[in-house]
């Protein structure tokens, strides 16, 4: 049997990717710090589907947290089929207003952990000339993101990184594709406190099992940028076609709120 690792399993997207894995039969290994979620989800998916489930419970905000989930698979004697780079978190406001230690947290979650567990499964899928990544940006990449700063950049270096790396490992059997959902009805409002913005406000949400089971058939079928429903598709493809003063100034005005209204 195959084995994916998901990253951020515990909630929302994460977790449906989990479930639609775990009914394709795949084999699993479940990170995240939330250790009752996951021996919930664990116990869920192995009764249901009798598969092999590994419980990893980890903070993907220490420097060492990719090494040790790595260490923890490879002592099972378990090889990476399948990767699934979901975990992340935001956080939404004024940005002197943030605190360091926040953002270097969602640096080391969204972009540092996130590649080095891909250069930890790496050499071992080119070896057996298979596996799939799928990173999990957001519709966020495409844009500069007022109030989200970090955030929004975090999720463009995650595209450019997707795609470079997808480009080198042509050939190799590997395949590399970038999920870039927009908003979607998960944990994250709350995590982020972006319930009350324009953006969330105004926006009909995407529920986390389409977006998992978009960005799956999209691996699948070896897309490079997978961006789940159509009005997410029109609003990255129509922002190439505005200057860039406009379009910043457009995505403070969604991340406002009726209190913070510019
Ligand atoms: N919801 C949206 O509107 C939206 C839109 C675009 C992109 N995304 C992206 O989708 C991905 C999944 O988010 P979601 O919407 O499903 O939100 P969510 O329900 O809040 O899930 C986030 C997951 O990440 C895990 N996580 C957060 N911090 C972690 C840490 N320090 N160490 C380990 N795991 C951590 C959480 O687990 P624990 O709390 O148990 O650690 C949880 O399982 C994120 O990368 C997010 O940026 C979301």
């Amino acid at each position: 049997m195959a084995t994916a690792v998901v990253t951020g399993a515990s909630s929302g997207i994460g977790y449906e990717f989990a479930r639609l894995l775990a009914a394709e039969k795949y084999d699993l290994v479940l990170v995240a710090r939330n250790l009752n979620r996951l021996n919930e989800i664990y116990k869920e998916l192995q009764d249901r589907h009798g598969i092999r489930v590994l419980v990893v419970p980890a903070d993907l905000a220490r420097e060492d947290a990719a090494r040790g989930v790595h260490n923890e698979i490879q002592s099972r004697g378990m090889s990476v089929d399948m990767l699934i780079n979901n975990a992340g978190f935001g956080y939404c406001g004024p940005y002197m207003e943030q605190s360091w230690e926040n953002e270097r947290d969602i640096l080391q979650v969204n972009l540092i952990s996130l590649v080095r567990l891909t250069r930890l499964v790496l050499p071992d899928m080119i070896a057996r000339g298979q596996g799939y990544i799928c990173n999990v940006a957001s519709t966020a990449a495409f844009f500069p993101g007022p109030y989200m700063a970090v955030y929004y950049a975090g999720k463009a270096y995650l595209v450019s990184y997707s795609q470079a790396l997808r480009n080198e490992l042509r050939g190799s059997g590997v395949r590399v594709s970038v999920l870039c959902p927009g908003p979607t009805a998960t944990n994250f409002q709350t995590v982020a406190d972006v319930a009350q913005t324009r953006l969330f406000q105004l926006s009909s949400l995407a529920t986390a099992r389409d977006v998992a089971e978009y960005g799956y058939h999209c691996l699948l079928k070896n897309k490079a940028v997978a961006i789940p429903g159509w009005q997410n598709r029109f609003l990255v493809f129509g922002a190439r076609f505005l200057p860039r003063d406009i379009v910043t100034a457009m995505v403070r005005w969604i991340q406002g709120t009726k209190k913070r209204s510019s």
